[in-house]
């Protein structure tokens, strides 16, 4: 007897899939048997890491898409349905952050973070949710484990996540019954070609790894694996929840 998962009936889209941890997670999602889209700013990006799914004999396109520009939302998720079928699985990876104290944030910067990372997020999933209510689909959300513990230098964009993580739970309320479930994934650090600048402005990674106590950085893989339990039928009950995937750092 053996577990398998097998997500080979669902159509999932990864926004932010062209880099770090949405390749990871777009690349395993895709090892699991989802069609996948990597829906991503960089058109070059998502064809890449589209290319190189298909060159391991997995099925992904690489879209063009904006999440904090709704036309750009609509047409990259027509293509999608046009290639793919209606979306099962939407994982909301894309993001916007700036390392700054508040007190040098400027109101436009400001602006930015929020408009991509929580209102990009919720327009995402306000275009997704028809095919998610036809498909009984799951949405994953990334957050980030700033949104739970606070982060120097980084609290509009904390502020931005932990208003994903008070989306996704009102949302997961209220499409329950209607058999969609919501959950969030809140990385620690974890290291991809977003988070170097973050690395180097505490002293480094192995300085940083020392208040881990599994003793290491995250992966894009650590992170992709938590994302597809809860995209699969391994997780049926479990919505409305924040998992924590930072080798132990934020234990709530
Ligand atoms: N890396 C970490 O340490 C860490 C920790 C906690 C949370 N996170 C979260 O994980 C997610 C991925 O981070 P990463 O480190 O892999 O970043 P990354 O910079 O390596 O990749 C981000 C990808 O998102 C794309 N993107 C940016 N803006 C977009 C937009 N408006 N529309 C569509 N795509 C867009 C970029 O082109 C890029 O391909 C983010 O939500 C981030 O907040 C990361």
């Amino acid at each position: 007897m053996s577990i398998q998962i097998d997500l080979s009936s669902d159509v999932a889209v990864v926004t932010g899939g062209g880099s770090g941890i949405g390749e990871g997670i777009a690349t395993m999602l895709a090892e699991a048997g989802a069609k996948v889209a990597i829906a991503d700013l960089s058109a070059e990006a998502a064809k890449s890491v589209a290319e190189q799914i298909t060159s391991k004999g997995g099925t992904a396109i690489g879209v063009e898409f904006n999440i904090a520009d709704p036309a750009s939302i609509e047409q990259g998720l027509a293509q999608v349905r046009e290639q793919f079928g209606p979306v099962s699985v939407l994982v909301n990876n894309a993001a916007a952050w700036a390392i700054k104290k508040f007190a040098d944030t400027s109101a436009e910067e400001a602006q930015k973070v929020v408009d991509v990372t929580l209102l990009g997020t919720i327009n995402v999933m306000r275009a997704a949710l028809p095919d998610l209510l036809e498909t009984q689909g799951r949405i994953v959300n990334v957050a980030s484990d700033s949104a739970r513990t606070g982060e120097h230098s980084m609290s509009v964009y904390a502020g931005a996540k932990a208003g994903v993580i008070g989306v996704t739970k009102s949302l997961a309320k209220e499409v329950g019954r209607k058999g969609v479930r919501a959950n969030v994934v809140a990385p620690g650090t974890t290291v991809t070609p977003g988070s170097s600048g973050f690395i180097d402005s505490v002293g480094g990674a192995d300085k940083l790894a020392k208040a881990y106590p599994l003793g290491r950085l995250g992966t894009p893989a650590d992170i992709a694996g938590a994302v597809v339990f809860l995209a699969s039928p391994l997780s049926t009950w479990i919505t409305g929840q924040v998992l924590s995937v930072s080798g132990g750092f934020t234990m709530v």
